[in-house]
């Protein structure tokens, strides 16, 4: 009687676990393609790379059309998939619509990585307004218009993975623009996922620590300490996409992968949550200095 009623109580909450995992196109044979933006270097490259070995048909985004060329060359070689690489600034909308055209007339896409992204320092009142918008049409709209896209072909087929890349910076306010924007992302992914509860579509909130990629390289971190970071918090971008792909297994939605991480994140939930947001404050400032 009692396990009648938790199950329905399940059921009313929609908290069913999906049962939807990652397909090895090679396994089935039935083609798939995964889309990718940011995938000219990083995480997005990364996946590119571990997609492509599975046997995906990929679709790469970023605005370096030399680099996806080159990396689309390079693993249509390697693994004989088929290779797309698009040309796109999504700090413009009508860009973002060339995209999500894109998603439209593909057929058989099974997973769409939202994860181009960028980060600049500096406070929030002295940085240029339009560098907070395009990380907010980036981030933001981006993701929720490429989501919108591709939602109606993976109902329709039954199949689908949507990963939003956020961070751990979405739970604690490091830098304004850039903690909201990835909080946004948890949130929307969240909310996604329960309303697809009923479906075969699987989301995730992919949010990774501190990872060696170009993110940190650019002119806007020129001020930034990365040797006060301690190495062991450091992840490769192959390791992070490693932990996101086998997540994808589990009804999780929120993956921070990295054990580190995760205890980092842990800290911020405690009670003296407040102090630890006070001491990730003053290390913002610190490690602004040179
Ligand atoms: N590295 C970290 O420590 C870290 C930590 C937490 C979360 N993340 C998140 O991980 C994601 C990937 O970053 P990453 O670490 O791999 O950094 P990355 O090596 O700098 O890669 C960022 C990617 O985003 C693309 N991109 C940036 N602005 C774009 C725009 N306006 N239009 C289209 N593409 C754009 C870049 O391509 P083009 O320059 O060619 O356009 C590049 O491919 C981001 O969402 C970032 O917020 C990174």
């Amino acid at each position: 009687m009692f396990l009648l009623r938790v199950l329905k109580l399940r059921k009313l909450l929609k908290l069913r676990k999906p049962k939807q995992t990652l397909i090895n196109p090679k396994a089935d044979g039935k083609p798939r393609t995964a889309l990718i933006t940011g995938a000219s270097s990083g995480i997005g490259e990364a996946f590119a790379r571990q997609l492509a070995l599975e046997g995906y048909a990929l679709i790469l985004v970023a605005r370096r059309q030399d680099r996806l060329t080159k990396l689309a060359d390079e693993l249509h070689q390697l693994y004989g998939v088929q290779i797309q690489v698009l040309a796109a600034d999504l700090a413009q909308a009508t860009e973002i619509e060339k995209v999500a055209q894109k998603i439209k007339q593909t057929e058989n896409l099974s997973i769409l990585i939202n994860n181009a992204g960028f980060g600049f320092m500096g406070e929030f009142a002295e940085t240029d307004l339009a560098k907070h918008l395009a990380m907010i049409s980036v981030h933001i709209t981006a993701s929720v218009s490429l989501c919108h896209a591709a939602l109606p072909g993976m109902l329709a087929r039954k199949e689908g993975f949507l990963i939003n890349v956020s961070s751990i910076a979405a739970f604690f306010p490091s830098h304004p623009t850039y903690s909201a924007t990835k909080m946004f992302l948890n949130s929307f992914s969240e909310a996604l996922q329960t309303e697809l509860t009923d479906s075969k579509i699987r989301v995730q909130a992919l949010c990774p620590g501190f990872t060696r990629t170009e993110f940190h390289d650019g002119p806007d971190f020129k001020d930034w300490n990365r040797s006060l970071i301690p190495s062991k918090m450091w992840m490769t971008p192959t390791e992070v996409v490693r932990e996101s792909l086998k997540a994808l297994e589990t009804s999780q939605v929120i993956c921070i992968p990295g054990t580190k991480n995760r205890q980092f994140v842990a800290l911020t939930r405690l009670p003296f949550a407040a102090t630890f947001q006070k001491i990730v404050r003053k290390g913002r400032k610190v490690l602004n200095q040179r």
